[in-house]
């Protein structure tokens, strides 16, 4: 579904700032597969998923989805095979138009379907059902702004506009990360029953360790550029927090960085 192929990107290359965020990497993933993706600060995470998403451009390597070379293919004509949701609430949605106006709109970008924009009662019942998945209440709420909303419901209605299209791919980086620990707890459950619900292929980026474990069928523990290490299976549902940190003082020499990693 996804191959990354020796894969690299300097940044200010040959300038006092150059930062080799990205360092050969090496990645492939199977549909369905349910990536979680740890590592400190400046790991080349974030590159990662701009790389994926056509954002940024590889100096070397190959990005493949389904087979086909999109290394060189602009962002806006990979949108339809990926989803994506970032940190801030605010980035994937429009505060000034309504839950169904927003939704009409990632639902427009629907590859399979080819629908035109809008809303119309068959479909604004289909937005019904699919909000009633959140257990938000957002169902009674359509043609309420999604400025008023709150972080997490915002995040929600990302969650839901950037996967119930079925991208080939999901990338959610950090989207926990800016909500209150009982917000970030319901969206780690949401974004769990919405990836086996569609059957996604997933890369999700956090700082908790926790949420990494409890997530997904693979680990990837990133650190400067490189992927360290690469857990799956039986193997990921054995490992733990303390684990990991071994692992990485094992592969490193060193302590991982984790001022940012919540623990628990
Ligand atoms: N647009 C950019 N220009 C220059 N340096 C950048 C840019 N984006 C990221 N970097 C640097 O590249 C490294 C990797 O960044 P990033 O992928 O955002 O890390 P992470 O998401 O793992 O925290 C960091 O050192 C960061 O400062
Ligand atoms: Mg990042």
């Amino acid at each position: 579904m996804l191959t990354i192929n020796q894969v690299s990107l300097t940044f200010n290359e040959a300038t006092p700032d150059e930062k080799k965020a990205l360092q050969g990497i090496n990645l492939s993933l199977d549909k369905g597969d349910f990536v979680t993706i740890i590592g400190s600060n400046g790991a080349g995470k974030s590159t990662l998923m701009n790389v994926i998403s056509g954002s940024l451009i590889p100096d070397v390597g190959d990005v493949l989805i389904d087979e086909k070379n999109v290394t060189m293919v602009p962002e806006f004509k990979r949108s339809k095979l990926i989803g994506r949701v970032f940190q801030d609430p605010m980035a994937g949605t429009a505060p000034s138009m309504t839950i169904e106006e927003n939704l009409a709109m990632a639902y427009a970008r629907n590859k399979k379907r080819k629908l035109r924009l809008g809303v119309n009662k068959k479909r604004r019942e289909l937005f019904r059902e699919y909000l009633n998945t959140l257990h938000l209440g957002l169902e009674d709420r359509l043609t309420a702004k999604v400025g008023l909303l709150s972080g997490g419901e915002r995040q929600a209605l990302s969650l839901l506009m950037a996967t119930f299209t079925e991208p080939n791919i999901l990338l959610l980086d950090e989207h926990t990360a800016a909500l209150d620990p009982s917000r970030a707890e319901l969206i780690t459950q949401l974004t769990g029953e919405i990836v086996e619900n569609f059957h996604l292929t997933t890369l999700m980026v956090t700082h908790n360790m926790q949420q990494a474990l409890d997530l997904g069928n693979r680990l990837i523990m990133m650190d400067k550029g490189q992927i360290i290490l690469d857990v799956a299976g039986k193997e990921k549902q054995a490992l733990t927090i303390e684990k990991l940190l071994k692992e990485f003082h094992r592969i490193r020499g060193t302590q991982m960085d984790n001022d940012r990693a919540i623990l628990g």
